[in-house]
């Protein structure tokens, strides 16, 4: 009798541990000694910016593109930049825009390159949120393929883009604390989500 008391106890310790609870309270943790911002990440097109700035307004909190901060920086557009210097030199710039930023809550959209570098990926969830935005590659393909602000979607056919997709997701998966489905939702629900699990670590932040 008492063996079967200590395999429940033991089942339902296992569930508590694997749960969506356990998880919310170890972001918590984080949360509370230093976590200040909230990133967005995922392939380009899933939507980053547009739930950045819904996401901003909602929260009442300022809202930052990375991207458009390095275009600030340098004077010029990210075709120009990759053109002129590289792409390994733009990856630079992601990186020193990520150790450097101020430190203030706010809501960061990154490009669909930041979270495939594992010290970038360190530094995001050392220092806030992670949201990962995941998209379906047939909703993708569709905003992105005829882009010309994008230098990768330029230079790539939809077979290569879609290998890099697949690649890349392993990576926001990983560098993530929660991850939102796209599909099928509108941008009013996914940012309502995202306030919505931004809400609750904030209101355990103490
Ligand atoms: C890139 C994504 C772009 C931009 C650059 C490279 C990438 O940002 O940073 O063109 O490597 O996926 P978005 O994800 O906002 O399009």
């Amino acid at each position: 009798m008492r063996c079967w008391k200590v395999i429940i106890y033991l089942l339902l310790l296992e569930k508590w541990k694997t749960s969506d609870s356990s998880r919310f309270m170890m972001i918590c943790s984080e949360w509370g000694r230093i976590m200040r911002k909230i990133y967005l990440i995922g392939f380009m097109g899933s939507g980053k910016s547009a739930i950045g700035r819904r996401l901003s307004f909602l929260l009442k909190i300022p809202y930052y593109d990375m991207d458009q901060e390095i275009v600030k920086k340098m004077g010029m557009s990210i075709p120009e930049i990759f053109e002129r210097y590289g792409e390994p030199f733009f990856r630079q710039q992601e990186h020193e825009f990520l150790k450097t930023f101020r430190d203030e809550w706010c809501i960061i959209s990154t490009g669909g390159g930041v979270a495939v570098n594992p010290s970038n990926s360190r530094l995001m969830r050392k220092t806030g949120l992670v949201l990962f935005l995941d998209a379906t590659f047939t909703d993708i393909w569709k905003r992105i393929h005829r882009d010309a602000n994008r230098p990768i979607v330029k230079s790539s056919t939809r077979e290569e883009l879609e290998a890099l997709f697949t690649t890349r997701r392993r990576f926001y998966k990983s560098a993530a604390h929660i991850l939102i489905r796209t599909e099928g939702r509108s941008l009013r629900q996914i940012t309502e989500y995202a306030a919505f699990q931004a809400n609750r670590l904030k209101s355990n932040e103490k």
